[in-house]
């Protein structure tokens, strides 16, 4: 008997190609929209895991597709700031500096301004997020990632030693009245915006679930302070930490280009929207993968 693919979806004939860079790769010729067998998806997968950030280049997909795409990977996290979902597609946040005719803000404007890992304020933090290019500035907006793996193992003996029994709190609160102090159009949260983000305490050092590769998992947006440190001690570690996890040598700078849909793993990297000129439109729309408890 010849071999037989469970499922008769025929596979897509598409190239991933690692950028010059310590992390990412581009996908090209894999359309997201059209049916993904078993086989292609591993490789995506893998290709994933391997290098943490893969850009889909051209995909003209609607956000339908952009979120069926998304739930092959896992459940989808539902952002708390449902002021900015896409009207029909509650699992979309729209990322835009974008006002309406009244001034009002059709998206989150100042998303990803300090480093960080998406969700990394929950329990359960997300695995990865997915964000679809929709209208891009002419210069300006692009986005940073840095390697968590490669900060981890550029550290000494001596300060992994230190690190790895650590635990940090993180909040989603940490920043979120200075922004709205810088960005008034930012939402006041209610009360029930509120008990959704009560801190949680992560490790500082967390070990992918499915590499098995150790990651540094504090970030200047949300890690609020070490546990069980005077608050001194705490600020010195962080700063030193927040400082060390960026440098150059472990980052990609992404230059969005038309229809790009780039999906990044938050358990390996943080990243960071490196800025936009105010007068330039830039919308982007994002999905999130629910991921698992750090440990
Ligand atoms: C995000 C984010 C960065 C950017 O959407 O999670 O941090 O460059 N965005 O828009
Ligand atoms: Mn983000």
């Amino acid at each position: 008997m010849p071999a037989v693919l469970s499922a008769s979806v025929p596979s897509q004939t598409f190239e991933i190609r690692r950028f010059d860079a310590p992390v990412g790769a581009e996908v090209i010729g894999l359309d997201i929209s059209r049916p993904i067998g078993e086989a292609d998806f591993a490789r995506i997968h893998r290709a994933h895991l391997d290098h943490h950030v893969l850009v889909f280049r051209d995909q003209r997909v609607s956000p339908a597709d952009h979120v069926a795409f998304s739930r092959r990977f896992g459940p989808l996290e539902i952002h708390v700031l449902h002021q900015f979902q896409l009207k029909g597609h509650p699992e979309i946040l729209i990322v835009s500096n974008i006002r309406g005719e009244g001034g009002e803000p059709i998206g989150l404007g100042d998303a990803g301004v300090y480093w960080h890992s998406d969700i990394s304020y929950k329990p359960e933090p997300s695995l990865g997020s997915l964000l679809h290019a929709q209208e891009l500035p002419s210069e300006g907006g692009d986005t940073l990632f840095a390697d968590q793996h490669l900060a981890w193992e550029a550290l000494s003996p001596q300060m992994q030693a230190r690190l790895l029994p650590l635990k940090a709190e993180h909040s989603y609160l940490a920043k979120y009245e200075e922004l709205r102090a810088k960005n008034p159009w930012r939402p006041k949260l209610s009360p029930a915006q509120i008990d959704q983000v009560q801190p949680a305490v992560q490790p500082v050092v967390r070990t992918h679930p499915e590499t098995g590769r150790k990651a540094l998992f504090v970030s200047e947006h949300f890690t609020t302070r070490i546990v069980g440190l005077p608050p001194d001690e705490s600020d010195a570690l962080l700063a030193e930490l927040f400082a060390h996890s960026v440098k150059p040598e472990f980052v990609y700078r992404h230059r969005w280009q038309p229809h790009d849909l780039v999906f990044w793993d938050n358990r390996s990297l943080m990243h960071l929207a490196a800025g936009t000129p105010d007068h330039l439109r830039r919308k982007l729309y994002r999905t999130t993968v629910k991921g698992d408890r750090p440990r």
